[in-house]
């Protein structure tokens, strides 16, 4: 009886694991008002480790009528990884979950300054990531993503959000004034740092990435491990 039960319950496991699997879809809004800061770069580049190193179906989302994303994409002459749609419209979080949902995960690289444009960015979002340089100034600069996020949970409470720290000087720590301008802020930093690399501005420049262009150079290492704390905020990187 148990001899025959036993795969029957194997295969129920395996409908129930790829019921979830199919289900799994997460939207990443790469999201700050200031200008600069490496929304669209992390953006880039978390997508290609999504889709080129865990095998993720990917969408991009263009969401910057400076269309940074898919001028990369139009300067790139290998294969694409994703697509790349330009979608900077204030209508984004009505449009996008009907053609998110083809995808595993989808990242919207998002506008600076217009407040219409991040407003819907983030309803459209899962989990917000806002990219900031590490300085007191660029902290303080985030109080209006800040503002944005918590309006917006107000109409979508289950919506998370963190900081990534790109830029940091190689070698150097975080100073001390920084975090603690950071402190004072409703949403974690996470450890995941990434740090200033020229390999960044030189794949970009030929539409690749550094998951693609140096696989295992310290920039992909740091680009995959913020990639990952990203998906699975259980293992405690997220607070
Ligand atoms: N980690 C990094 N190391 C080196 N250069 C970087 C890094 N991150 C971003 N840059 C460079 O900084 C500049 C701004 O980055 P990016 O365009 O990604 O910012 P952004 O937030 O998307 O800007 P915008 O607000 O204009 O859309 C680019 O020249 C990019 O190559
Ligand atoms: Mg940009």
């Amino acid at each position: 009886m148990l001899g025959n039960a036993t795969p029957a319950f194997r295969f129920l496991g395996l409908q129930i694991y790829a019921f979830l699997c199919l289900r799994f879809t997460m939207i990443i809004g790469l999201l700050n008002q200031k200008g600069g800061v490496g929304k669209t770069t992390l953006s880039l580049n978390l997508a290609a480790h999504y889709a080129a190193t865990l095998g993720k179906r990917v969408l991009l989302v263009d969401a910057d009528p400076q269309g940074s994303a898919q001028a990369w994409s139009n300067a790139r002459e290998e294969p694409p990884l994703f697509p790349v749609i330009g979608m900077a419209k204030p209508s984004l979080h009505r449009d996008l979950p009907d053609m998110a949902k083809d995808y595993d995960v989808t990242v919207i690289d998002g506008a600076p300054r217009v407040s219409e444009l991040g407003r819907a960015a983030i309803l459209a979002s899962d989990f917000v990531l806002i990219p900031v340089q590490p300085s007191p100034f660029d902290v303080w600069a985030t109080d209006e993503i800040v503002r944005l996020i918590q309006e917006a949970q107000q109409f979508k409470p289950d919506i998370r959000a963190a900081f990534a720290i790109n830029r940091r000087i190689v070698n150097t720590a975080i100073g001390r004034d920084v975090m603690e301008a950071f402190a004072g802020l409703p949403f974690p930093v996470l450890p995941q740092v990434i740090g200033q690399r020229v390999i960044f501005a030189e794949t970009a420049a030929r539409g690749l990435t550094v998951a693609e262009a140096a696989p295992k150079s310290e920039a992909a290492r740091e680009i995959a491990a913020l990639a990952n704390a990203i998906l699975n905020p259980s293992e405690g990187s997220l607070s």
